[in-house]
């Protein structure tokens, strides 16, 4: 299969095409034949080193939507079990179950469903039968957006654990899903799991006009929120962000605080969404409200970490709080499979849109990734991985 690999960390021209041969999907896994690979600020600091060194040709990419070319034999139901406390592996024994997803829908309001978060991950590690429904809920053919723990997206086919693959409902085309298993599962993990955003919150997404800041903007409405600001970093970004996701005020991210304490008449903001680090995340505390969360998910500035003091917490009444999607698959793989069913009905549903600005071809990776690397990137960039699937359709054919 064709695929764009790195055998050494650097530029972007370290990406190259290769030929590899196709993965054969093990137990509670499947195989994905991709049509369409998102592009992450992650898979830039994955060829960058940020992860480590690459063990041989490694092929990055963290989100993909395609169709199912081969299911996995199910795991033993003893092994799922001890799966399931293991860590890595509880991915694919936690299981996709569509009906976890339904049922959280069912709960009631967005926010209601947020809030049911941990009781519905509670049933599903409790409901061993919730493994058998989910291996067979998969079937070739099927189209599926799936988050890739391991990488793998920039390829023609990806093994994918089961629990990570997620059917792409009617109202979403593969490009569109291919846009969205990782970017929209983080953006909901962050506002709902570790931001706790509660309806008639204030919140503050900087990377505004990015991947995650725009769907973020509008989930945070979805979810209640009563203002959306955003900061970046040039005015021309600023007055995208604003036309493309609905913010209320984007503000250019020098200076910011000023920019929000006026906006907020002194209150300032419940939420800070804080994927850039360094001294903006130092900047972010001071602009909260009572109460308020800084929800740190990124370091986009690849600055040194921060030392931070812990008395003005407590003097200030802030909270620090993070979310790391790949924590999440190894350790609470439901909790990471209903946030992204409920973000995809939410897209599904029209209160989210993927603005995908821009498209490549596979071979053509680098530029996207010089694009991505450099910040000059809007919304959303996707990697067209099988040349003859069309946006709405499947590939040509589900087989290997
Ligand atoms: N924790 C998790 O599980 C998780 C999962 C997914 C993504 N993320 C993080 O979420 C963030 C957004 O990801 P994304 O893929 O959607 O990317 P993105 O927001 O589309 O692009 C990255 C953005 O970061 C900003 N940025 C700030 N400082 C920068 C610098 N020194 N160099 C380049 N860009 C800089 C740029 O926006 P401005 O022009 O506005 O500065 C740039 O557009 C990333 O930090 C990523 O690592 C975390």
């Amino acid at each position: 299969m064709r695929a764009m690999a790195f055998s050494k960390t650097g530029g972007p021209e370290v990406l190259h095409l290769v030929d590899l041969p196709t993965p054969t999907p093990g137990p509670d896994e499947i195989l994905l034949r991709v049509a369409y690979a998102g592009v992450n600020y992650g898979e830039i600091q994955h060829r960058l080193g940020d992860f480590g060194e690459p063990e041989g040709e490694t092929v990055t990419g963290l989100e993909a939507a395609g169709v199912v070319a081969a299911v996995g034999e199910r795991a033993p139901v003893g092994e799922r079990a001890a799966a399931d406390v293991s860590g890595a592996s509880a991915a694919s024994a936690a299981a996709s179950d569509v009906s976890v997803g339904a049922r959280a829908a069912a709960d009631g309001s967005v926010g209601e469903r947020a809030a049911a978060d941990g009781s519905v991950g509670a049933r599903a590690t409790a409901d061993r039968s919730v493994g058998a429904r989910a291996a067979a809920g998969v079937s070739v053919g099927d189209r599926v957006a799936s988050y890739l723990p391991d990488g793998g997206g920039y390829a023609e086919y990806v093994v994918v654990p089961a629990a990570f693959a997620f059917p792409l409902p009617d109202a979403l085309d593969l490009r569109t899903g291919g846009a969205a298993a990782l970017v929209l599962t983080t953006a909901y993990g962050v506002l709902a799991g570790a931001a706790r955003l509660a309806p008639g919150d204030t919140v503050l997404i900087h990377a505004a006009a990015g991947g995650v800041g725009g769907v973020a903007a509008q989930l945070a409405r979805a979810l209640g929120a009563r203002a959306v600001y955003g900061t970046v970093s040039t005015p021309e970004k600023a007055a995208y962000a604003r036309a493309a996701f609905g913010y209320d005020e984007v503000f250019v991210r020098d200076g910011f605080p000023a920019a929000v304490t006026a906006a907020t008449s002194g209150r300032g903001v419940d939420v800070v969404l804080d994927p850039v680090g360094g001294p903006t995340r130092l900047a972010s505390l001071d602009v909260l409200a009572p109460f308020g969360r800084v929800a740190v998910y990124g370091e986009a500035a690849r600055h040194p970490d921060l030392h931070l003091r812990v008395l003005p917490l407590w003097k200030n009444n802030r909270t620090l709080t993070g979310y790391n999607i790949g924590d999440l698959a190894r350790r609470a793989p439901e909790t990471l499979r209903t946030h992204a069913l409920n973000a995809l009905n939410l897209a599904a549903e029209g209160a989210v849109r993927l603005d995908i600005t821009e498209e490549h071809d596979l071979t053509e990776a680098a530029k996207a990734h010089r694009l991505l690397g450099e910040g000059r990137n809007r919304g959303k960039t996707v990697l067209r991985v099988d040349a003859s699937a069309s946006p709405s359709g499947g590939a040509p054919s589900g087989g290997v």
